[in-house]
C-alpha cells in the first residue's frame, strides 16, 4: 500500500508563532498556532503519523477499521487518512465532547460511538476497555493514541523542529497542556537535544490528576487524564514544571486573547496561554512559547456560556517542580 502523500500536501504544520506583544507587553510571548492545520487542530499531525506508521508496518489495508478512544480532534484527522486509504473510522467518545466536534466527526464520514460510564469508574477508561475490546475484533486497529510513540515523533520531527527553526534558536521555555503528553514531549526531545537548558512546562486543567490532586469534572476537552499515559511514563521526564489552570481563567484567557490580539483559540489553548503569559512576564529576558492546539470555533457554547467574567477570581495557578513527579513514572510500562 502506497505511503500517505507529505504533510504539506494536506495543508499540515509550518503553521505560524505569533507574538503576543499586546497580551504580555513586558515579556517576550509567542503563540504557535495550530488550528490553522487542516481538521483544524495539532492532531493532524499525530494522524498523519500514526496513519502512515501503520502503513510502514504492513498493519493496515483497505477494508479494515481504524478505532480509537478520542477527545475529536484526533477522530476528526484520523477520518480523513482513513477516507483517503480506504479505511473506516470508528471513534470512541463520551458525552463531554462538545456537540461542534461530533458535527464535525461526521462531516469527516467517521463513525461516532458514545461510550456510556456504566461499570467503569471514569469516562477515559470507558473508551479504552472499549478500544480494547474492538481493536481485537478481525480487521480492526486500535492505534491507541495513549501509548503510540509516533503520534509523539510527529511533534518532535514536526512542531518542535519549526519552533526552533522560526525562533532561529531562541527559545527558553515551552508550555503546552497535556493530554496524552505526545505532543509536549514530542516538542521537548525536538527542543533539548539542540538546547538542554529549554524548559518545558505542562499544564492540566484543574480536576484532571495527571500530577495528582483531587478529581473533579472539567470544561477543557482534550487536554486531562485521571493518571500518566503510558507515553508520560516512558517521557514525563522531559517534562521540567507543571501547573493546574481552572476552566474559568483559561477561558477568561481565551477572551482576553481575542480581544488583545484578535486570537481566538481552543480552552485548552487557554490555559497553557494563561501559565505562559506568567512566566514570560515574570522574566522579559526568557523567550516563552505556548501551544494553541486548536481553535474557538469548537467550543463556542462553552466560551460563550455562564463563564463570562469578572475580576478577582481568575488566580494565576503556581508552577511547581516535576522532580518529585518522575519519581512516580514507570518508564518500562510497554508501548499500548
Ligand atoms: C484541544 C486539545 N488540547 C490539548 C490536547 C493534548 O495533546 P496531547 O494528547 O498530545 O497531550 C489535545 C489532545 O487531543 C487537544 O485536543
Amino acid at each position: 500500500m502506497q505511503g500517505l502523500n507529505s504533510l504539506e500536501s494536506y495543508g499540515i504544520g509550518t503553521t505560524p508563532i505569533h507574538l503576543a506583544k499586546a497580551l504580555c507587553p513586558i515579556g517576550q510571548l509567542y503563540v504557535k498556532l495550530e488550528y490553522v492545520n487542516v481538521t483544524g487542530s495539532i492532531k493532524a499531525r499525530t494522524a498523519h503519523y500514526i496513519v502512515s506508521d501503520l502503513i510502514q508496518r504492513k498493519k493496515i489495508k483497505p477494508g479494515m477499521t481504524i478505532v480509537e478512544s478520542t477527545s475529536g480532534n484526533l477522530g476528526i484527522a484520523l477520518a480523513l487518512f482513513g477516507r483517503e486509504i480506504g479505511v473506516s473510522v470508528v471513534c470512541l467518545v463520551d458525552q463531554t465532547i462538545p456537540p461542534r466536534k461530533i458535527q464535525r466527526l461526521r462531516d469527516a464520514q467517521a463513525e461516532v460511538r458514545l461510550v456510556e460510564l456504566s461499570v467503569h469508574p471514569d469516562f477515559r477508561t470507558a473508551r479504552l476497555v472499549e478500544a480494547c475490546r474492538l481493536g481485537k475484533l478481525a480487521d480492526w486497529i486500535w492505534p491507541n493514541q495513549y501509548g503510540n510513540e509516533a503520534g509523539m515523533f510527529a511533534h518532535e520531527e514536526t512542531t518542535g523542529s519549526e519552533i526552533w527553526e522560526a525562533l532561529l534558536g531562541n527559545v527558553d521555555c515551552v508550555v503546552g497542556t497535556l493530554g496524552t503528553g505526545g505532543t509536549l514531549c514530542g516538542i521537548a526531545r525536538a527542543l533539548k537535544k539542540r538546547k538542554p537548558s529549554v524548559r518545558i512546562v505542562a499544564v492540566e486543567p484543574c480536576g484532571s490528576t495527571i500530577f495528582g490532586g483531587i478529581p473533579s469534572t472539567y470544561l477543557s476537552v482534550g487536554a486531562g487524564l485521571p493518571e500518566a499515559s503510558p507515553l508520560l511514563h516512558r517521557h514525563g521526564y522531559l517534562i521540567d514544571s507543571f501547573a493546574k489552570v481552572s476552566d474559568v481563567l483559561a477561558i477568561q484567557t481565551c477572551h482576553t486573547l481575542a480581544r488583545l490580539e484578535q486570537l481566538y483559540v481552543g480552552i485548552t489553548s487557554g490555559a497553557a496561554i494563561a501559565v505562559a503569559t506568567q512566566l514570560a512576564a515574570s522574566d522579559p529576558e526568557q523567550i516563552v512559547v505556548a501551544i494553541a492546539p486548536d481553535g474557538a470555533e469548537n467550543y463556542e457554547d462553552i466560551l460563550h456560556g455562564e463563564f463570562t467574567g469578572g475580576e478577582g477570581v481568575f488566580d494565576v495557578s503556581e508552577v511547581h517542580d516535576a522532580t518529585e513527579w518522575h519519581r512516580i513514572l514507570r518508564p518500562q510500562e510497554s508501548a499500548t
